[in-house]
């Protein structure tokens, strides 16, 4: 498996570099988060150690998707995306949810806006019908897993069967298939990304907002957070599936609206991406202040991204009367 593997690890460390150096141009709210990302990104020892199990036995395992031909992988991972103009996805994680979701799709109906739902396929196979309203309504549907696991830490074949479930759930509920994932927590590991991404062609979405509104049932908060962390490019986390969310939502879609900011499906977004800023040092945006602060202790992700981790990590507050009664937090 190893000498297989060898070929890989170029690329791999090229695409975990990229991811490092993406989050490291944007203030990382903890350094816990910095440090983890680093840790299990660049060094090719990682890339093995960091894996609970093996890939299994790609096609062609020497040959990236791409065929090889290019110089470099192709990026795999956005948290945000550089344009040019004051446009933001908003993304709602772990719906469908049939309490929820409808009335979230009425308010965004009334607002024009379009975002994108990451759906859980335990979810989505008993209300295709939520799914087929939101993209009528020009909403985007992306993968999300079948049932929230860390991928992370699960055998291939089961990480596998929640991609691909979870996959056939949504073209057969919307006609279309979606390139967009995102891993519950955005926790994988270095070949784990370059499997979903290089084998199964997905585009691996993170966020650069979090309202942590898994954890702080409180709609003021939630929409102080949002509001004061979008930036352009943006891609702005949230859950369809808390009730505090929801009434959060008004207030931040028209603070948002008021400040200028549009709209767009992450596809949209990733659609305006500009090349990288040869300078760096200051781009067309405007300059990027700290985010909004975020909980002490809260685990990251291989990524840098912050998302609550399944295990002994901060439990949710005892009352949190999610509609969907599930204990999940994220
Ligand atoms: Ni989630």
């Amino acid at each position: 498996m190893k000498n297989f593997l060898k070929p890989l690890l170029l690329p791999i460390c090229a695409l975990a570099a990229t991811a490092v150096t993406a989050r490291a141009q944007a203030p990382v709210p903890s350094p816990v988060s910095a440090s983890s990302s680093l840790a299990s990104a660049p060094t090719p020892g990682a890339a093995n150690n960091n894996t609970t199990a093996p890939l299994p036995p790609p096609p062609t395992p020497s040959v990236p998707a791409d065929g090889g031909t290019t110089p470099a992988p192709s990026k795999a991972v956005w948290s945000e995306v550089r344009v040019n103009g004051p446009y933001i996805a908003m993304t709602f994680d772990d719906g469908p949810s049939a309490a929820l979701t409808p009335g979230l799709l009425d308010l965004l109906k009334q607002k024009g806006v379009h975002v994108t739902f990451f759906v859980l396929g335990s979810l989505a196979k008993d209300h295709p019908e939520i799914l087929r309203r939101a993209v009528a309504e020009g909403h985007e549907i992306a993968n999300h897993s079948w049932d929230h696991p860390n991928l992370g830490k699960m055998p291939d074949e089961s990480v596998s069967s929640q991609l691909n479930r979870t996959k056939d759930i949504i073209t057969a509920a919307t006609g279309k298939p979606c390139d967009l994932l995102r891993p519950p927590y955005g926790s994988m590991t270095a070949l784990q990304r370059h499997w979903f991404h290089d084998q199964l062609g997905y585009k691996i979405i993170l966020w650069s907002v979090d309202p942590l509104d898994w954890k702080d049932h409180n709609p003021s908060l939630i929409t102080r957070r949002l509001v004061d962390g979008a930036r352009p490019g943006s891609i702005m986390l949230a859950h369809d599936i808390h009730k505090t969310t929801i009434e959060a939502m008004p207030a931040v879609l028209d603070e948002l609206l008021a400040k200028g900011f549009k709209f767009v499906t992450v596809s949209e977004l990733l659609a305006m991406e500009l090349p990288p800023d040869p300078k760096k040092a200051s781009s067309s945006s405007p300059s990027r202040p700290p985010r909004p602060s975020l909980a002490p202790g809260v685990p990251a992700t291989i990524n840098g991204s912050v998302e609550p981790m399944p295990g002994p990590t901060p439990a949710l507050p005892a009352a949190a009367p999610s509609p969907s009664a599930t204990p999940k937090r994220n």
